[in-house]
């Protein structure tokens, strides 16, 4: 249901001479998160890879050219830390309520523009699409003489949301908080997400007018009642959406929002090419981006930083974190961080790949291995349990099962340098610092505690390296 008997063309929010078009912004995030029971703030709070805040700064960002203001509070150095300069700052000292909250903002704000858009840090399911229909709607309350659009939603689930009251002709007239409803008014099913556009010059007079709650608070919902006193239209949009409307302020929000949230990601990458065998059981962070005609198989986790090229198949059962992958690659059952993969590379089963690990194209990795701050060139060959760690490895170098780099020597992390087409046997151990020089040989389970000359074989513990006529085998 839209109130939309005023007549006034849609227009957008005017700007006043001198300033960027488009409404000033206002986030309220000084909250103390008592209910989420947490040494973090709420905000601060991880949904898909970004924490809440991020939602509503990217919001912000989308639907206006100003920086928004975030009201700040304890929470102030761990906030600022996280969005940087993106916002502006207004410090709420002490925790008086939303209404107080808005007025902070008033030093920062105060005859910038025509409009104001308030919400609070703790929805990050609103959609673009909502907030234009906000503005939209205020842009044409404003010019009929409003002084408030709001959006708001219907649901039978009130989870202690405050609650629109409205005329018998269905004009709203008060927002009424749940500790504060009568038996009655607890039963209204349309309830206030808390997401409002306001005349600004309305606004930044009428804050000083709100009273105090019995609660000992200044609800910035009360503007709403006070508007309607003075005659001044209120109008209200009603979402159709009511998973959009979400606040959080439980860890069972929390969740709830995370379910949300990823099935929207899903969807999104499944509308632009890429398969989900289990949907239900694919979790990828906001920030991830999967190329076409990847197939993610069950249990997958994209988080942070990664980047999937085209025609991967992951899964199932995998963990890729701040992870570049190639085109055509395909990894199972493997644990993946911080590591770089080239095109057409092979990956697992069980193989855990750490920072600074960089796979050139055409690399196998198979069962069990391990591979750490290393390079390994194009078209290497590490089929078996091995570890390799701190090393530069040449290409189509084979690496026999169990080798292993001894880069730690109890103090210090060593480096082993291996050539081209070298062939590393079984159970190699390799105590760094060691370079295996190109084309060269190690016997199964040698010990090289010595350069290996490229072209020459070395046997033996402590490895030696055999005159040429002797070399064969491994
Ligand atoms: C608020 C609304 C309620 C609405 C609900 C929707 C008021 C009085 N009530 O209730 O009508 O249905 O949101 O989620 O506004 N904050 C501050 N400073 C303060 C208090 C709060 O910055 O002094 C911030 C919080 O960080 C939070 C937001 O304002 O981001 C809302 O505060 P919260 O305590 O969650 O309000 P609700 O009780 O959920
Ligand atoms: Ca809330």
């Amino acid at each position: 249901m839209i109130d939309d008997h005023l007549l006034a063309p849609d227009r957008p929010p005017a700007a006043l001479p001198g300033h960027p078009v488009g409404p000033d912004v206002v986030i309220l995030a000084a909250g103390e998160s008592t209910r989420m029971c947490s040494k973090i703030p709420k905000v601060l709070h991880s949904l898909a890879g970004r924490p809440l805040i991020e939602y509503s700064v990217r919001l912000a960002e989308t639907i206006s050219p100003k920086r928004p203001i975030v009201v700040v509070g304890r929470n102030a150095d761990l906030l600022q830390a996280h969005i940087g300069n993106r916002a502006l700052y207004a410090l709420q000292e002490q925790r008086l309520g939303t209404g107080h909250a808005v007025l902070q903002a008033r030093p920062l704000l105060l005859g910038q523009s025509h409009c104001v858009l308030v919400f609070y840090a703790d929805m990050p399911l609103v959609t673009v699409d909502s907030m234009q229909e906000l503005l939209a709607l205020h842009a044409r309350n404003q010019a009929a003489g409003g002084v408030l659009t709001m959006l708001t939603f219907v649901s039978d689930n009130p989870r202690g949301f405050g609650r629109i009251a409205r005329s018998p002709a269905g004009d709203v007239v008060a927002i009424v908080e749940e500790a504060d409803c009568t038996t009655e008014q607890l039963r209204i099913t349309e309830l206030n997400p808390g997401l409002y556009c306001y005349d600004a010059d309305w606004l930044w007079r009428s804050l000083d007018d709100i009273a105090l709650s019995p609660k000992g608070e200044y609800y910035l919902t009360d503007l709403v009642a006070m508007a309607v006193s003075q005659g001044r239209l209120v109008l209200a949009h009603q979402v159709s959406d009511p998973v959009e409307m979400l606040g959080i302020n439980t860890r069972v929000h929390l969740a709830e929002a995370e379910a949300t949230l990823r099935a929207r990601i899903n969807r999104r990458w499944m509308e632009a090419g890429v398969t989900f065998v289990d949907p239900s059981t694919t979790y990828v962070d906001d920030t991830v981006v999967i190329g076409r005609d990847t197939v993610l198989l069950p249990g997958v986790h994209l988080r942070g930083q990664s980047r999937i090229g085209d025609d991967c198949r992951i899964g199932p059962d995998t963990t890729v974190v701040d992870t570049a992958i190639g085109a055509g690659c395909c990894v199972q059952y493997a644990v993946l961080e911080g590591a770089v993969l080239e095109d057409h590379v092979d990956v697992g089963p069980f193989a855990h790949l750490r920072k600074g690990a960089h796979l050139a194209t055409g690399v196998h990795m198979g069962n069990f291995g391990e591979i750490k701050n290393a390079h390994l060139g194009p078209g290497v060959k590490m089929g078996h349990f091995s570890y390799i760690g701190d090393a530069t490895i040449g290409q189509d170098v084979n690496i026999g099962a169990g080798a292993i780099t001894c880069n730690y020597d109890g103090s210090r992390k060593q480096h082993t340098t291996i050539g081209d087409n070298a062939f590393i046997g079984s159970d190699t151990m390799l105590v760094a610092p060691v370079t295996i020089g190109a084309g060269a040989r190690t016997g199964a389970g040698s010990v090289v505690t010595h350069d290996v000359p490229p072209g020459q074989l070395a046997l033996g513990v402590p490895a030696r390296v055999r005159p040429s006529s002797e070399a064969h085998g491994e």
